[in-house]
């Protein structure tokens, strides 16, 4: 388990398949996502099998929140193409609960995750993609240090419209070099 204020990240179980279903298909949910199409629970299987079978720093882990004595998941995040030569890899992020939107718990997931990347696995450079019309998860990512570096123009499709894919990075210097609050500890 990896440990921060209010929540916690652990290891998916098969178990974990029919939240990961109803919140893959939550249409406000899918706004920020790739997904477009309805995703059944055989998809997920099928998705849960092809995620398990990649190298364990590829896993996705699931975002608990501590309520009393009981951990909710309420999301899931993961890093993707790792490079293990240049020491970078892709991370995403999803808070599937829309009640638990905007209480700070993406922050702190994104920064356990970051500090994961740098700390334990020894990534260099964290990049992510993020849709224009994602201003809240825009705020965060800025906010925990990352930086704009490109757009791709019209590079996705939704609800009848080209969107503008922003490209952002962080990379070790940077996060070692910053100055921010987001109640998560680093020694
Ligand atoms: C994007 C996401 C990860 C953010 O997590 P969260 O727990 O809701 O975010 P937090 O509560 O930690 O932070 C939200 C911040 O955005 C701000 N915010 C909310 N709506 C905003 C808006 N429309 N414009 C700008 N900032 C906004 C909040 O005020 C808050 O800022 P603060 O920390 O400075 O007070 C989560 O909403 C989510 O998973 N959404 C669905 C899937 C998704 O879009 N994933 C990201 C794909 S790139």
């Amino acid at each position: 388990m990896i440990y921060g204020v209010r929540i916690r990240l652990r290891a998916p179980e098969r178990s974990d398949i029919p939240k990961f279903v109803q919140w893959i298909n939550d249409p406000e949910v899918l706004v920020g996502l790739q997904q477009v199409l309805p995703f059944s629970s055989v998809d997920e299987e099928n998705w849960f099998d092809s995620m398990i079978s990649r190298p364990m720093a590829e896993h996705i882990l699931v975002i608990e929140y501590s309520l009393g004595d009981k951990w909710i998941p309420i999301g899931s995040m993961g890093f993707h193409n790792i490079d293990w030569r240049i020491r970078q890899a892709e991370i995403g992020i999803m808070i599937g609960e829309k009640l638990y939107w905007n209480k700070g718990f993406g922050s702190e997931a994104m920064e356990l995750m970051i500090a994961h990347g740098f700390k334990t696995l020894n990534f260099n450079r964290i990049a992510l993609e993020v849709y224009e019309t994602n201003p809240r998860a825009i705020h965060v990512y800025e906010k925990l240090g990352f930086v704009h570096e490109g757009r791709k123009r019209q590079g996705m499709y939704k609800d009848g419209k080209y969107i503008d894919v922003l490209m952002m990075s962080i990379l070790r210097s940077e996060w070692e070099g910053r100055d921010i609050r987001t109640g998560v500890e680093h020694e």
